[in-house]
């Protein structure tokens, strides 16, 4: 099935990848690029966020690469207005941005602690104050939050500020969502699990060390499918919950790991 998507606009939050290869954000955007809707890529790195742009065009695909940073309310501001001149609407927004810092709550540092809450958390509430007056307008729309199985479970890992970001990015979410109901507003969250994309390599080094191999290695073997999960898997769950397929589910937490938190339930 195609044109999943046909005739919306999606604005895709952190659409650039942190390395080479793969990431959930430039995933999504190129999914959801290939099903039909005109994604405005938004990263605070101009050459990532043209990066994915490219890509999709390069498909035969509608795609404008916007630089923005989602610790600054007038970026996200700038990006609905750019999108609404665009297309005139803003139908999906994909919130894709999540940082992390190792460290456990006796380690990490007040100023790490609140810049991980700033971009992970406020940013969702910026993005989301940027595109909801549209969605309200238009009483249409679907947001859907990359969260994290670190929202819900301890996932081995000792990173508190990124564990509270993303249990507080769900619970924002549902609120969200059942605020936005009655007005034509569906918001979900993705809880991806341990996931093989290149922002794990070089922030999780401090608590894995700095061999990668063994890294994805000792990943792998913690998952109960024996491996990892990857960008397409977090890209595939956010398509549909921004298609009109999820017209019923909103306020949803949709697990994308591999039975993991169910393996540790
Ligand atoms: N890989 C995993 O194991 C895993 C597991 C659970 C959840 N997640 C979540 O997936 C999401 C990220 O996935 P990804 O693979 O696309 O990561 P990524 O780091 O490759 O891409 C995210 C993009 O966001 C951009 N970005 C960072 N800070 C920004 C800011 N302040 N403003 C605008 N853009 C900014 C980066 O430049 C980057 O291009 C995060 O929310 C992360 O928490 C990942």
């Amino acid at each position: 099935m195609a044109g999943r998507l046909t005739g919306k606009t999606a604005i895709v939050v952190g659409a650039g990848s942190s390395g080479p290869g793969w990431g959930n954000g430039k995933a999504a955007a190129v999914l959801f690029a290939r099903e039909g809707a005109s994604v405005v890529c938004v990263d605070r790195v101009a050459a990532a966020a043209i990066e994915t742009a490219e890509t999709i065009s390069d498909e035969g695909h509608q795609a404008l690469a916007i630089e923005a940073d989602v610790s600054r309310l007038d970026d996200m501001a700038r990006t609905a207005a750019a999108a609404r001149d665009w297309t005139g609407r803003i139908d999906i927004l994909h919130y894709n941005v999540g940082i992390l810092d190792v460290g456990g709550p006796a380690e990490t540092t007040v100023e790490s602690f609140q810049h991980v809450i700033d971009v992970n958390l406020t940013g969702l509430l910026r993005a989301c104050q940027a595109v909801l007056p549209t969605m309200r307008a238009q009483r249409r729309g679907a947001i859907a939050a990359v969260a994290s199985i670190a929202g819900i479970r301890y996932t081995g890992v000792p990173y508190a500020s990124y564990s509270a970001s993303k249990a507080a990015v769900i619970q924002f979410i549902r609120t969200l969502a059942v605020e936005h109901a009655p007005h034509g507003i569906r918001a979900n969250s993705i809880l991806p699990g341990l996931m093989n994309t290149p922002m794990i390599v070089e922030p999780l080094k401090k608590h894995y060390g700095p061999d990668t191999g063994a890294m994805l290695a000792e990943r792998d073997a913690q998952c109960p499918m024996g491996h990892m999960g990857d960008a397409w898997d977090v890209a595939y769950a956010a398509l549909y919950l921004v298609s009109d397929e999820a017209k019923y589910v909103t306020g949803a937490d949709l697990l994308v790991d591999g039975g993991i938190t169910a393996k540790f339930a």
